[in-house]
C-alpha cells in the first residue's frame, strides 16, 4: 500500500568534510557499495517500488549509481565478467524506480519533503533519512512492520529508539504516555525537535523512518520555520498529530548514523563482519587487531 518514498540526499554533508567535499556523503562507501544503497535496500526490503530523490546539482552520481551503465556493462560481459555484470546490473531490482527532484534551496528537513509534493500526489508515503543505515535483525525490516501498522491503525508512524538524555538535543523526541516495546507502535502525545537537555519529554528519538500520510504536504506547505530557522518535518508532524493519532513506532534493529565519522566507522564494522564474502577474513583482521 505504501509504494513510494522520499529520499531526501540535498544536504551538503559538512560533518563528513573532507570526504564529502566532492562527492556526496551518501556516496561514501561502506564495505564495497555506497550508503545510500543500504538505504534503498531496506525502502524496497519493505516493499516500496518507487524511490524519490529530493536532490541537489552536486549530487548526480546519486542519479548515475541507480541507471544503468550501458558502457560498463558492455565491457564486463566482453571481458565475460558475469559476476560483476550481475551484481550492478541488480543494484535496482525489477520493478522499482528512481526519481529525482530539487531542493533549489537548503531550507530544512520539512521543505525537502514538501518539494516532492508533485511526485507524491495523492499517495501516502515513506520518508528515509540516508544518514541513518537501520540493520536489521530479522528477515522482516521496521520499515515493513510500521507500513503494516499504518495498514492496520491508519495512523503515521514514526520510527523512533531511545537514546541517552544527554544526546536529546540532536534529535526530534516523542512525547509517550509510556515507552512501548521494541517492534510496537504507541500513540505519541507530542514530538519536538532538538529540546533542550533537561526538557525533553522522553529520551526516544526520531530515526529518520517514518509512513505518513499525502496531506502532511498542505501541513509543511504551513510550517513556519522552526529549531535551526528551518522547516522543520518534526513541527508538521506536530501540527498533524493536533488532529488525528500519529503513533511512535520503537524499532528493533540498529542504528548507524553515517553521517558522523564514528557511526560510519561503526557501520563499516558491523557490515563488514557481516558481508557475505569478506566477512570471515575481516573479522579474524579486527580480532587480530584488537590483540
Ligand atoms: C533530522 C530530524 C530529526 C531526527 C534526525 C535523525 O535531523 O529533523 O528529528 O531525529 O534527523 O537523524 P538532522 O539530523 O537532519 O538535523
Amino acid at each position: 500500500m505504501i509504494k513510494k518514498a522520499i529520499l531526501p540526499v540535498a544536504g551538503l554533508g559538512t560533518r563528513f568534510l573532507p570526504a564529502s567535499k566532492s562527492i556526496p556523503k551518501e556516496m561514501v562507501t561502506v564495505v564495497d557499495r555506497p550508503a545510500i544503497e543500504y538505504v534503498v535496500r531496506e525502502a524496497v526490503a519493505a516493499g516500496i517500488e518507487q524511490i524519490i530523490l529530493v536532490t541537489h546539482s552536486s549530487k548526480a552520481s546519486i542519479e548515475n549509481y541507480f541507471d544503468r551503465n550501458f558502457e560498463l556493462e558492455t565491457t564486463l560481459e566482453q571481458k565475460n565478467k558475469t559476476d560483476l555484470l550481475k551484481e550492478i546490473t541488480e543494484i535496482l531490482p525489477a520493478g522499482v524506480s528512481v526519481i529525482s527532484v530539487r531542493q533549489p534551496q537548503p531550507l530544512g528537513l520539512g521543505h525537502a519533503v514538501l518539494c516532492a509534493k508533485a511526485v507524491i500526489g495523492d499517495d501516502d508515503f515513506a520518508v528515509l533519512l540516508p544518514d541513518v543505515l537501520v540493520k536489521d535483525q530479522d528477515p522482516e525490516n521496521d520499515l515493513a512492520r510500521m507500513i503494516q501498522r499504518y495498514a492496520q491503525s491508519r495512523a503515521s508512524q514514526i520510527m523512533v529508539e531511545a537514546v541517552p538524555e544527554h544526546l536529546v538535543d540532536q534529535y526530534g523526541i516523542v512525547e509517550v504516555a509510556a515507552s512501548p516495546e521494541e517492534g510496537e507502535s504507541i500513540v505519541m502525545q507530542g514530538i519536538v525537535e532538538k529540546p533542550a537537555v533537561g526538557t525533553a519529554p522522553s529520551n526516544l528519538s526520531v530515526v529518520g523512518r517514518y509512513i505518513l500520510p499525502a496531506k502532511i504536504m498542505q501541513l509543511l506547505e504551513q510550517t513556519p520555520r522552526g529549531a535551526g530557522n528551518e522547516i522543520q518535518l518534526t513541527d508538521a508532524i506536530a501540527m498533524l498529530q493536533q488532529t488525528e493519532a500519529v503513533e511512535a513506532y520503537r524499532m528493533k534493529g540498529q542504528t548507524f548514523d553515517c553521517g558522523s565519522k564514528l557511526g560510519y566507522l561503526k557501520a563499516v564494522l558491523h557490515y563488514g563482519i557481516d558481508h557475505p564474502k569478506l566477512g570471515s577474513e575481516f573479522k579474524a583482521l579486527i580480532q587480530e587487531l584488537a590483540l
